[in-house]
């Protein structure tokens, strides 16, 4: 259509990045959040209807159409997608993202004649299809579709490095002579290499392989824009691609890993896979009753919230108990271990949809010297992150990972609905230590009966 002029083009551009940026801010703290995501999807579409206004575009109308089938598909996805399968969605829209980038390059490589446009569409290729199919393992492990173990294909490693080497040489030759041929035997090589790469990944550093694609799909969107000679994808490929690294960095040092250790632990013959056999040694359980006399009596209570908490729904019933317990003069906080539940923030999401103070919110590294002055800690459906086993297990899958060290405190109680393990799939001795309870059964309905009975004392 060609409606606007070149300069409005830049500001409304400008507009659309700014808008990234205040997203980025925004998404920073549980607070403000939802304001931040509100301005990113208005950049976004800021700068979807300047393409519009600003470009010749051709084949207008497969254009809408394909928004039209996006729309009608991840609308409703994103919308009935449960919290706790929330991953699993992100990287799928991730991986499309990748892939979509990938496939614009190819595309344009034909318009391409100079140097540096065919250097671009060299790099966003493989990175793109890398992004792709990884990303499409990566839901299929966390959908559970396949097993979350890692998987070790025969040969893998020097299938791997022939592929990288394959991917490094048809790059060059890209490069240097803009061959179409080579670029479809790119993209190829990229899907594979994006399978190698997270195949051999075990189910609980699956959620930093996530943020390691996202950052990759940054990248490929960024080189595309160099492609496409758009400067909104180049800020926004820049910003997702900056900030899925350090998110990645973030969460490897949360649970103790190094990132070449996640992406290649497997392939030098160091297991990632943890065992799921559950002994049956005796633990101490006891009734919800018995749970409120130990709260009421008192004096500073810990809630270690985890995964369970989510698939329970149990925020409210958690958060009632609380002022229950607050109102009877006892002091209550909540440890939040970075990663708690099934991705970043999880806990505090949920928690704060429970109206929990932010004030009560406190991090490993604030509350593990509580514990020791902690009567009670509650662990509400959790279980990988107060694992001792990070620390005295090596070769565990949680080895090295930080733990909440809530065996400090004088009693621990667990809210589970069974024996089984969490995500990493390992016992925890900690079930089986003299000073845990056990109060067994979901965890709304344990939470309900406590708080009922705390009620009535
Ligand atoms: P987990 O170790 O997975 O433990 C969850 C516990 O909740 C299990 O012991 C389970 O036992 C219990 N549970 C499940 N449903 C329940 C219900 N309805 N009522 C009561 N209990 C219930 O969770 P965690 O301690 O939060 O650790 C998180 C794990 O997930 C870590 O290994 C982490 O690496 C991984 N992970 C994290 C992320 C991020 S970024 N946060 C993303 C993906 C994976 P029962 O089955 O016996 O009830």
């Amino acid at each position: 259509m060609n409606l606007l002029p070149e300069t409005w083009t830049a500001l409304l551009y400008l507009a659309a990045a700014v808008a990234f940026i205040l997203a980025l801010k925004g998404l920073s703290s549980p607070r403000t959040a939802r304001r931040g995501n509100l301005i990113g999807a208005a950049g976004a579409a800021l700068a979807l209807v300047t393409v519009f206004l600003s470009s010749d575009l051709d084949n207008i109308l497969p254009i809408l159409a394909a928004i039209a089938v996006g729309t009608a598909l991840a609308v409703p996805a994103a919308r009935r997608v449960p919290m706790t399968s929330m991953p699993q969605l992100v990287a799928l829209f991730n991986g499309v993202g990748g892939g979509a980038a990938a496939l614009v390059a190819l595309l344009e490589l034909p318009a391409m004649t100079a140097w540096g446009g065919q250097l671009a569409v060299a790099f966003t290729v493989p990175v793109g299809a890398v992004a792709f199919s990884g990303s499409v393992v990566t839901f299929l492990k966390l959908q559970e579709v396949m097993t979350t173990r890692p998987v070790v294909l025969p040969g893998a490693p020097v299938l791997m490095v022939a592929s990288a080497l394959g991917v490094v040489v048809l790059a060059g030759v890209l490069a240097a002579t803009g061959s179409t041929p080579a670029a479809l035997v790119l993209l190829a090589l990229g899907l594979v290499v994006g399978l190698l790469l997270v195949l051999p990944v075990g189910g609980a550093d699956v959620p930093i392989v996530i943020s390691l694609l996202n950052a990759m799909t940054g990248l490929a969107v960024a080189a595309s824009g160099l492609v496409l000679d758009n400067t909104v994808l180049l800020v926004g490929g820049t910003l997702v691609g900056a900030s899925g690294t350090i998110l990645t960095r973030a969460m490897a040092a949360a649970m103790g890993r190094s990132v070449s250790g996640i992406l290649f632990g497997a392939l030098r013959g160091g297991s990632t896979a943890g065992s799921t056999a559950v002994s049956d040694r005796p633990v101490r359980s006891s009734s919800p009753e018995d749970v409120a006399i130990l709260l009421a009596y008192a004096h500073r209570v810990v809630v270690v919230p985890g995964y369970g908490l989510a698939v329970a729904q149990a925020q409210h019933t958690m958060a009632e108990l609380a002022q229950t317990l607050e109102a009877k003069g006892i002091e209550v906080l909540y440890g939040i271990h970075p990663v708690a539940g099934r991705m970043p923030g999880h806990m505090n999401v949920l928690l704060a949809e429970a109206n929990v103070p932010y004030e009560a919110l406190k991090e490993m590294d604030e509350i593990n010297p509580v514990f020791k002055t902690t009567d009670v800690v509650l662990v509400v459906g959790a279980n990988d992150v107060v694992n001792p086993a990070a620390k005295t297990t090596p070769g565990a899958p949680i080895y090295g990972m930080p733990i909440l060290e809530v065996a400090d405190a004088q009693q621990v109680v667990f809210l589970k609905r069974s024996m089984r393990p969490g995500f990493a799939g390992i016992e925890n001795e900690l079930l089986y230590d003299p000073k845990t309870t056990l109060l067994f059964g979901d965890a709304k309905e344990s939470l309900t009966k406590v708080l009922s009975a705390v009620k009535g004392m």
